[in-house]
C-alpha cells in the first residue's frame, strides 16, 4: 500500500442542521461549523466531512439537491462557506462534501425541465420509461418503500426513483449528465475543497434494458429490493474510473465511499493503490442482523457478533488499502446505544468502543455527538420523528400485523433520527444548540451527556477521545496504530475483543473486555508499557496475566 498523506489523520462527520445554530432559526449553520472548528481542532480532528448544505428542499434531508451550486439560504451563503473553507486551511483542517450524484431533487432545474418534455433533452437525464399494462415498468422497491416508479402526470411514462420519489435518478450513461456532474466537482474542488464523501455510489449503474430486470417479488408488497438489481448491474467500474480520472485525481483529492454490496473480489479496484476511492466505509457491523423484511425483523447484534464482522473486514481489507472505522452516522442509530448493552452502558463501556475502533486498521470517523457519549433518544411517540426511512419502516411493521405500540417500539431503536437531534453543547436550554426551536427535538439527556460538562474533565469521554486521536499522531506510536497489521489474539474466547497491531519493530496488543463481568486474559508475552487505559488501574495478576474490569480497554506494548 502506498502512503497518503492522509493515513494517518482522524476525520469527522458533521450534520449540519443539528450542528450549531448561530441565527436562532432552529437549524445549525456554516457559521457554526467555523465557530467550532477550535473545538474539533482540540478533539484532534483533522478532516470534516460535511453532510449535504446544498440548496434542497429537505425531501431527505439535504440529500436531494436542487443546486449542486449553491448553498441553501438555511445554511448560510457561499461566502460563510468560503469562510469556513479559510478558516480550517488555516487550522490545516481538510473539508470534504457530501457528493450526492446517483439522484438529484425533483426540483432541480434539470428534473423540471424532463417533465415539461420527457422525450426531449432533459427526459434523457434521467431514467424514464413506459408504463407496462397500466403499472409500473417494474417491480423494483425503492429504498424509501413502494415503487421505485413514479408516474409522470398526463403521460402512460414513469421516472425512476431508488429513493424518495423527491429524488430521482441521474442517467449515468448519458455522456452528457456525466461531464455535468465532474464540471461541477472540478468547480467545487477549485474553491479549496479537499474531497468528498460519496453518497449512494454504487447504485449509479443500473441492470440494462431496466424494463427486462423484473424478479420474483420478495415481499408481498409485490416488489423486489433493489439489492438484486444491483447484482446484475455490470460496469459501474468504467462509471467509475472516468470519475475519478476527471475529477479527484487532477486534484488529488480524497474520497471516501458509501459503498454497499461490492463483490470482494471488486475491492482493490475500489481502494487499492489505483482505485476509485481514497477509502470507503465498513459497514460489516452496522449492516449485521438487518432483515429483508424490514427494521422489525432485524437481528440484535451481540458483542462476539461485532468483533467477527470487525475482524473480518480487517483480514478481507489486509493491506489493500485503507477502510474508513465508523462506529455511527446520519443513517444509524448511535453506536453506544447500539453495540453495548442498554443495562451494562456507562461511560467505561463507551471509552471501550471508542478505543476498539481508533485501534482497528483504518481512518476513524468520528461522528458528532460520538465524542461526549450521545445516546440513542428516548422518542415517546412517531409525531417526533422526522425521517423518512423510519416512516415507511413504521408502515412496513404495521403491514406485517404488528399494533402501533410494536411498531413504534420495534423501529425507534433503528430510526435514523437517533443520531441527528442537535449538538449538546451544554446544560443550558436546548442543549446550547440553538436560542429558537429545534427542528429536531433536543434528546432529554442533555443535561447529563453534554460537550461542557467532560471538557475540562480529565477522564471525560471526550477527554479520552482526545487521547485516542493522540495516540494515532505519537511519533512513538503512529507507525504501528496506523499501518501496523492487525492480528486477533484469543479471537474464540467470548467477550473478549483482543488483538495485535504489528510492524517490524513493535506490538501493540489490544485488549477489551467486552461485558460487564471481570475476566482474566493471558498474555502472549511479558507487557512492557501500559500505553492506554480507560479505567484507573492495571490489575496484573502475574507477569504474564491481567484481570480485566467490565468493560476494560486496554493497550500495551508487548
Ligand atoms: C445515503 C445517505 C442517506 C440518504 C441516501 C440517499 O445512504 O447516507 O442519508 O438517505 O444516501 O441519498
Amino acid at each position: 500500500m502506498k502512503k497518503k498523506w492522509w493515513h494517518g489523520k482522524v476525520a469527522y462527520q458533521i450534520y449540519p442542521k443539528s450542528f450549531n445554530d448561530t441565527t436562532g432559526s432552529g437549524i445549525g449553520d456554516l457559521r457554526g461549523i467555523t465557530e467550532k472548528l477550535d473545538y474539533l481542532k482540540d478533539l484532534g480532528v483533522d478532516i470534516i466531512w460535511l453532510s449535504p448544505c446544498y440548496c434542497s428542499p429537505f425531501a431527505d434531508q439535504g440529500y436531494d439537491i436542487s443546486d449542486y451550486y449553491n448553498i441553501d439560504p438555511v445554511f448560510g451563503n457561499m461566502d460563510d462557506m468560503d469562510e469556513l473553507l479559510a478558516e480550517a486551511k488555516k487550522r490545516d483542517m481538510y473539508i470534504l462534501m457530501d457528493l450526492v450524484v446517483n439522484h438529484c431533487s425533483d426540483e432541480h432545474e434539470w428534473f423540471k425541465k424532463a417533465m415539461e418534455d420527457p422525450d426531449g433533452e432533459y427526459g434523457k437525464y434521467f431514467y424514464i420509461e413506459e408504463g407496462k399494462d397500466g403499472k409500473e415498468p417494474n417491480n423494483w422497491r425503492s429504498y424509501f418503500g413502494g415503487s421505485a416508479w413514479e408516474k409522470i402526470p398526463g403521460t402512460n411514462k414513469y421516472y425512476l426513483h431508488l429513493f424518495h420519489k423527491k429524488q430521482p435518478d441521474l442517467n449515468w450513461e448519458n455522456k452528457k449528465v456525466r461531464e455535468e456532474i465532474y464540471t461541477m466537482i472540478n468547480w467545487w474542488l477549485e474553491r479549496g475543497l479537499a474531497g468528498f464523501r460519496i453518497d449512494a455510489i454504487i447504485n449509479i449503474k443500473k441492470a440494462l434494458p431496466i424494463i427486462d430486470y423484473c424478479y420474483p417479488p420478495d415481499r408481498e408488497d409485490g416488489f423486489v429490493e433493489t439489492h438484486r438489481m444491483l447484482k446484475d448491474a455490470i460496469g459501474v467500474g468504467d462509471f467509475l474510473t472516468e470519475l475519478k480520472n476527471e475529477t479527484f485525481a487532477k486534484h488529488d483529492a480524497f474520497t471516501v465511499g458509501e459503498v454497499f454490496d461490492e463483490r470482494e473480489e471488486d475491492i482493490p479496484l475500489f481502494i487499492g493503490d489505483d482505485g476509485y476511492f481514497s477509502s470507503m466505509f465498513d459497514f460489516n457491523e452496522t449492516i449485521f442482523g438487518k432483515s429483508k423484511n424490514g427494521w422489525y425483523d432485524c437481528k440484535p447484534i451481540t458483542p462476539d457478533d461485532y468483533k467477527r464482522c470487525c475482524f473480518e473486514t480487517q483480514e478481507k481489507i489486509g493491506d489493500i488499502g485503507m477502510i474508513s472505522t465508523i462506529i455511527e452516522n446520519h443513517d444509524e442509530p448511535r453506536g453506544v446505544s447500539h453495540y453495548i448493552p442498554a443495562d451494562e452502558l456507562s461511560e467505561t463501556a463507551k471509552k471501550f468502543l471508542g478505543t476498539m475502533q481508533f485501534m482497528l486498521r483504518g481512518l476513524p470517523f468520528i461522528y458528532q455527538g460520538q465524542e461526549i457519549g450521545m445516546e440513542n433518544v428516548n422518542f415517546t411517540s412517531m409525531d417526533q420523528i422526522d425521517d423518512i426511512s423510519t416512516r415507511d419502516q413504521y408502515k412496513v411493521a404495521i403491514e406485517a400485523g404488528l399494533s402501533p405500540e410494536e411498531a413504534f417500539a420495534a423501529v425507534k431503536h433503528y430510526s435514523r433520527d437517533n443520531s441527528r437531534t442537535p449538538f449538546q453543547w451544554d446544560d443550558s436550554k436546548n442543549a446550547g444548540f440553538t436560542t429558537g426551536t429545534p427542528w429536531l427535538m433536543v434528546s432529554p439527556d442533555y443535561k447529563r451527556i453534554n460537550a461542557a460538562s467532560q471538557i475540562n474533565d480529565p477522564n471525560s469521554l471526550l477527554s479520552h477521545y482526545k487521547k485516542l486521536t493522540a495516540l494515532r499522531k505519537d511519533p512513538e506510536y503512529t507507525e504501528t496504530v496506523v499501518y501496523g497489521k492487525t492480528v486477533p489474539y484469543l479471537p474464540e474466547v467470548e467477550k473478549l475483543m483482543a488483538f495485535k497491531r504489528v510492524t517490524d519493530n513493535q506490538t501493540l496488543l489490544v485488549l477489551g473486555n467486552f461485558g460487564i463481568k471481570p475476566q482474566t486474559v493471558k498474555l502472549p508475552s511479558k507487557c512492557k508499557k501500559v500505553v492506554l487505559n480507560n479505567v484507573e488501574n492495571v490489575d496484573f495478576v502475574s507477569d504474564t496475566e491481567i484481570r480485566l474490569e467490565g468493560y476494560q480497554a486496554l493497550i500495551i506494548e508487548i
